[in-house]
């Protein structure tokens, strides 16, 4: 049978950071998340009960996953789903040469370590902003999910 629709509206996005510490950014985070189009939002180790910078209160509106560490986040990824690490190093691609994913799972760095190689090492993809130092994780978050609703918009 035909389908009904096109290639790319087989599309979604989560996006989520590993180990945040500081429960401001993350509310953010979720609050930028929600108003541009994310699916789901998580969190890989640490704490997060809620901030009243996430004025959207995100968690009561698309599902928020709490995994106790990579490996259960990594095994939980929906099918078919791309998990692309965002982190400033030497072999990551720069955001203008990107191709997103059409399902995608955005997973960015604590506020004071980044990610561990060994996280890059596992993800699918890995994409750098501009800029010679790290921005904010909660404003990286945000300029990924810009870049991506730019490139992936669907025309009627
Ligand atoms: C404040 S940064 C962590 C910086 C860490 N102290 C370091 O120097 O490696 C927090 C997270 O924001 C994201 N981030 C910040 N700047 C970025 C950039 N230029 N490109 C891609 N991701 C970036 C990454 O996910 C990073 O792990």
């Amino acid at each position: 049978m035909k389908k009904q629709w096109k290639t790319e509206e087989e599309q979604f996005f989560g996006i989520g950071i590993y180990q945040p510490k500081t429960s401001h950014n993350i509310g953010t985070l979720w609050r930028s998340a929600y108003i541009l189009g994310a699916q789901y939002i998580f969190i890989v180790g640490g704490k997060y009960n809620g901030q009243t910078s996430d004025t959207m209160k995100t968690w009561s509106r698309i599902p928020f996953y709490k995994y106790d560490d990579f490996d259960h986040m990594y095994n939980s990824l929906p099918h078919a789903t791309q998990l692309v690490a965002a982190e400033l190093c030497e072999n990551s691609t720069p955001i203008r040469n990107f191709a997103h994913p059409l399902r995608a799972a955005y997973l960015l760095g604590a506020e004071d370590n980044g990610l561990p190689e060994k996280v890059i090492d596992r993800c699918h993809k890995l994409v750098q902003l501009p800029g010679k130092s790290s921005l904010n994780v909660s404003v990286s978050g945000s300029i990924l999910m810009f870049d991506r609703i730019n490139k992936l918009e669907i025309e009627d």
